[in-house]
């Protein structure tokens, strides 16, 4: 509650004023029956035509005001609201983007998108209800007990009857709709996040001819919602019943002991016109609560959703004195342990890494999937903290570093990429906003994308779709490729970047590599052993420790792992009646 309500921020005098304005309009509205019966008693009754033009001038002023004092208080209401709800998602937003990857894995897109749209909504439709109403109704429910008593106290005992039953009525309502309201938002839930994944991955569902499938499962979850949202409606609807039987009851009641009293003496019939609109109102304010108190139990799991985002301290920051610079692209692990916070399986998945990697070097890593080959490269850009070590850049501990300058000199192509929608060169800009076309173009013929770009008949301004929807897998790698390279960086990270790349493009990438960019250090996820065969050495992970970290010619003499992934390799794609070049090595081909 309280991290919500920091986000009214600039819109607090909204946040008053509403509530004030509505605090006029009700005293207006409270004034006008009193008002009227003086015009019936003194004016009418006596037959004095100066009160009548006075008390009805006098009625005619409120009702201006209390029009006046109701619109600005819709107006600010509105604008408190509709502020505050953009002030939460901007918040969601800006919090998200500062998530450590290991905050991202806490939540599920969906869940976050969820968060974001319908659950603020819910929070900015409370809100301005409650600005209206919850003022409103308890301010009328007393002033028009007040009046009423005021008016005659033994008629309004009539009203503790009346109450009473509508409290009964109201209690039973609130609780079985609090309840059916709860499920109904946890299932929207359910909903939204099965809507994201399946429009998100659509391409996936019509390749396995799920649609069928999918569609029954949705219709099902939302025939679930459309009947609990039946449910919860049509307990509320008793709301309208009762309280007409209600105030039906209270107008008889009145009517009857009202007259008896008139024949007695004991009330004006000024009075009693008057007490009518105050037993409307005194009924009103009552049922105007309790929809507020439905309204809010069913924010409340919203705004609890959204806080839990806002509270959400993110698992990495940058230092109080960062470095800003970075001396090399050397790069050092000292035995250091990693294992996933959010979602893993609790075991480490990194042990006892211990690497030193020159400036300029070229390292290829290969292993099994699940290796943990991602996982150990992540911690160089700080995608991740170490649990226990060091990861040096440069010679000093990343963790030292302004997280921005770290990661402009760390360029990784990462395993999972994406584009985004934009042309060719806005993608290639993500490297490096000021980039010049002909900067891009460079960079492109280093990736070897320029041969494919210069195809599309809108060369560099073709327009890419929403996650690089139409281009090819390699294609997609080779721009993901150019668009680090752009950073010019010390250290270059590819990370299974060329799997969909055809091995004659990926040989000449690696040898534009090797000539145009000697100095940077380049780092190789690959599976295949062609990839990372001219590396000066190679890492071979298993099961997140280091097996072997040699040359290509040693690690075949002596490590197991990478013989056998090698023969299996040249075994399938060679030819059967050649032995393979290393043959001579001593090695079976
Ligand atoms: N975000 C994550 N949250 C939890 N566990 C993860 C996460 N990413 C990877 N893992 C787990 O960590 C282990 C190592 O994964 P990693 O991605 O580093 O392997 P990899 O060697 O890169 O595999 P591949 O060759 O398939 O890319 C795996 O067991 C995986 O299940
Ligand atoms: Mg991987």
């Amino acid at each position: 509650m309280k991290s919500l309500l920091a986000q009214i921020k600039q819109y607090k005098a909204a946040f008053i004023l509403a509530p004030v304005f509505t605090g006029g309009e009700v005293l207006m509205e409270v004034l006008i029956p009193f008002i009227t019966a003086l015009l019936i008693d003194r004016g009418i009754e006596a037959g004095n035509i100066r009160q009548v033009y006075l008390y009805g001038g006098l009625m005619l002023l409120m009702a201006f005001f209390s029009l006046v004092f109701g619109v600005l208080a819709g107006r600010y209401a509105a604008k408190a609201s509709s502020g505050l709800a953009c002030n939460l998602r901007d918040g969601i937003y800006e919090k998200v983007q500062q998530f450590a990857f290991s905050n991202i894995d806490k939540y599920s897109t969906a869940g976050l998108v969820t968060r974001m749209t319908t659950d603020v909504t819910n929070v900015q439709n409370a809100c301005q209800m409650i600005l209206r109403i919850a003022v409103r109704a308890p301010l009328m429910l007393v002033c028009s007990l007040i009046m009423c008593f005021l008016i005659s106290p033994k008629l309004s005992s009539i009203f503790f009857a009346a109450i009473l039953v509508l409290a009964a009525a109201l209690i039973f309502i609130m609780s079985r709709t609090t309840r059916v309201f709860r499920q109904v938002f946890r299932r929207y839930d359910d909903l939204n996040a099965s809507v994201q994944e399946n429009i998100s991955a659509v391409r996936v569902v019509k390749a396995f001819v799920r649609e069928e499938h999918e569609n029954s499962k949705f219709r099902k979850a939302a025939e679930n919602l459309c009947r609990l949202f039946v449910k919860a409606e049509s307990t509320l609807a008793l709301n309208s019943p009762v309280m007409m039987l209600v105030v039906y009851g209270c107008i008889l009641a009145i009517s009857w002991f009202g007259a008896r009293f008139i024949v007695a003496g004991s009330l004006s019939t000024g009075n009693l016109t008057s007490l009518f609109s105050y037993v409307m109102s005194v009924l009103m304010s009552l049922m105007m609560l309790s929809m507020i108190f439905v309204m809010i139990t069913m924010s409340t799991a919203s705004g609890q959703r959204i806080a839990e985002v806002l509270n959400e301290t993110p698992d990495m920051s940058d230092p109080d004195h960062p470095e800003m610079q970075i001396a090399d692209g050397s790069i050092d692990f000292n035995q250091v342990d990693f294992s996933y916070k959010h979602g893993g399986s609790g075991e480490k998945t990194l042990s006892h890494i211990d690497l030193h990697i020159r400036s300029g070097e070229t390292i290829g890593i290969i292993g099994g999937t699940g290796s943990g080959k991602s996982s150990l490269v992540s911690l160089i850009s700080r995608l991740y903290d170490a649990d226990s070590g060091s990861v040096c850049v440069g010679g000093k501990d990343v963790r030292s570093y302004d997280t921005k300058v770290l990661r402009s000199q760390v360029a990784a192509v990462l395993q999972k990429n994406v584009l985004f929608s934009g042309t060719i060169l806005d993608n290639l800009r993500w490297g490096k906003e000021d980039a010049t076309e002909e900067e891009c173009a460079e960079a492109c013929r280093l990736a070897c994308a320029d041969e494919f770009i210069e195809r599309f008949p809108d060369g560099y301004h073709t327009w890419i779709e929403q996650g690089g929807s139409n281009v090819s897998g390699g294609q997609k790698q080779r721009l993901c490729i150019a668009r680090a390279l752009l950073k010019k960086p010390k250290i270059l990270i590819l990370d299974d970047s060329t799997s969909a790349v055809d091995t004659a493009t990926d040989a000449k990438i690696r040898d534009a590599f090797a000539r145009k960019i000697p100095g940077t250090t380049k780092l190789i996820v690959a599976q295949r052993i062609s990839s990372v065969q001219d590396a000066d050495r190679i890492l071979v992970l298993d099961g997140g420790t280091v097996n072997g970290f040699d040359t290509h010619e040693n690690l075949l003499k002596t490590n197991r792992i990478y013989r056998e992934i090698y023969e299996a390799q040249t075994r399938g794609g060679g030819d059967f009646d050649q032995p393979a070049p290393e043959g001579k090595d001593g090695v079976p081909a």
